[in-house]
């Protein structure tokens, strides 16, 4: 084949393992939405995907990695709006994304939820508000990290009611949704891929979906615009990415996998039961992706610099 680590030749790829990168920590919403497409993409590829968690910095050292590795699609990342958000929230991000990545396709756009621990006091999102505005410097905020989702989601919550929090980052939303059914932090902003089973197990305070619609599995949780906070709307997409120059025939048959696995009903199903859906087919392309990340860095960094937050 082409050469060491990897065929490199288009015609037998893939012809080794495949690893996505997953840039937060096992068990949260980004590595859910990874595990759940990689069977089908792999089936459709025929060969094997690795799902790999490299944690830290909110997503920004597993994208820095990938944009590291070889072209030759065998490694590849899974990310989310916080490849949009990144570049507002660095003052020196170790990649660019436009620059450092071919897009291979969208995968799914998911609402977040506000949550919190069990026995906080705040009943209602307006309660929260109220809060937060009374106790701003003894609560507690969770978040993966400055440019994770569940950080930008915060960041907004903090900018629409002029308060200053607690943050407590970790790892990702997965070890931090344990915290909050632990009651060791307060609340949190995260996507109902990682929040719906805990909130239909009762062991979470859920307030508010950050969407403009109700989410069809979680029926009684009201919008923020019902509830009073209607600037605060965050919806997370995802898409995957390889290293830039990887040949055009290898990011289009990792691309037409993803296809595939976006058609696969039983993806279908379990992005249903978890509050979201695969992207439609004709945004499982690079074009659609590239326009997609081009419109929202365009669109987050006038946000983020209007929010004033510092700059790390
Ligand atoms: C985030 O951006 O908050 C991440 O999605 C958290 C995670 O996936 O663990």
């Amino acid at each position: 084949n082409g050469g060491a680590a990897g065929g490199g030749d288009a015609a037998n790829y893939p012809d080794e393992n495949i690893t996505i990168v997953v840039p937060f920590s096992a068990g949260g919403p980004t590595d859910t939405v990874t595990r759940m497409i990689a069977g089908p993409m792999a089936a459709k590829l025929g060969g094997k995907i690795v799902v790999q968690n490299v944690e830290g910095a909110g997503g920004t050292v597993g994208a820095g990695d990938v944009a590291r590795a070889k072209p030759d699609g065998y490694t590849v990342l899974m990310h989310h709006i916080g490849m949009s958000t990144a570049p507002a929230l660095y003052k020196s991000l170790g990649y660019k994304p436009l620059e450092d990545f071919e897009t291979v396709g969208l995968v799914t756009e998911v609402p977040m939820t506000i949550v919190a621990r069990k026995d906080f006091a705040p009943a209602t999102l307006q309660d929260l508000v109220t809060h937060v505005k009374a106790n701003a410097n003894k609560v507690t905020l969770a978040n993966a990290g400055i440019g994770a989702a569940s950080h930008l989601c915060g960041l907004l919550f903090q900018s629409t009611t002029g308060v200053k929090l607690q943050e407590v980052p970790y790892q990702g939303t997965g070890p931090a949704l344990t915290d909050l059914v632990g009651g060791q932090v307060d609340f949190m902003c995260d996507q109902t891929t990682n929040t719906s089973g805990q909130i239909a197990a009762g062991k979470v305070k859920a307030y508010a979906v950050t969407t403009p619609e109700r989410v069809k599995s979680l029926p009684d949780l009201p919008t923020t615009t019902e509830a009073g906070l209607p600037q605060l709307k965050v919806s997370v997409w995802h898409g995957l990415y390889v290293p830039a120059d990887t040949p055009p025939e290898i990011v289009q048959k990792l691309s037409e996998a993803l296809k595939v696995a976006l058609a696969d009903q039983g993806v279908i199903d379990q992005m249903a039961k978890l509050g979201t859906a695969p992207v439609p087919a004709q945004d499982a392309t690079p074009d659609a992706h590239r326009a997609k990340l081009d419109e929202q860095l365009a669109t987050w960094a006038k946000i983020i610099a209007d929010s004033g937050v510092k700059v790390s």
